[in-house]
């Protein structure tokens, strides 16, 4: 693999890199995205797919990207968090979970946007989730701040909106 060009389109940008020279052959697809492009959105924490912080979209499906290398997203399409809009209605889902009785979705905001791209990912395969499929699509993420109400009832909003105006 190492001199061929691989191509990849990253939150709409196109990128054509090299492995051995732009990255190593043997770097993950977070070490890539992180280190050497710079979307801090891709948060490391277990860096062995304990945890979902890492989670991206590949091709509008989510995956754990510290448990892949870089070199096999070739030809794919990558979302990160800096690829959605600030008005994304998931993410203000988020940001504006406030209701009585279930906190906020955020505290230090470090797990959300696994969270928020996990949340995209089950929502396009599965607009109408019950709770306890929320529960069952979002169980690879780890909330250390442990919001895990407040996200799940934020999701169950964003859901039920976003089904409202498809009506
Ligand atoms: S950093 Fe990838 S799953 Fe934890
Ligand atoms: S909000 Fe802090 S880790 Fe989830």
């Amino acid at each position: 693999m190492s001199g061929q060009r691989i191509n990849m389109r990253i939150n709409g940008r196109d990128y054509t890199l090299i492995p051995g020279k732009d990255f190593e052959v043997t770097e993950t697809l977070s070490e890539l995205l992180r280190e050497r492009l710079g979307f801090t959105g891709v948060r490391l924490s277990c860096k062995q797919g304990a945890c979902g912080a890492c989670t991206v979209l590949l091709n509008g499906r989510s995956v754990l990207s510290c448990m892949m290398l870089a070199v096999e997203a070739d030809g794919c399409e990558i979302t990160t968090i800096e690829g959605l809009p600030a008005d994304d209605p998931v993410i203000l889902a988020f940001a504006n979970e406030t209701d009585p009785g279930y906190g906020t979705a955020m505290q230090c905001g470090f797990c959300t946007p696994g969270f928020v791209l996990e949340t995209k990912s089950l929502l396009s395969e599965n607009p109408h989730p019950t709770r306890e499929e929320i529960r069952d699509g979002l169980s690879g993420h780890v909330c250390r701040c442990g919001v895990y109400q407040g996200i799940e009832h934020a999701v169950e909003k964003v859901a039920q909106a976003i089904s409202e105006e498809g009506k």
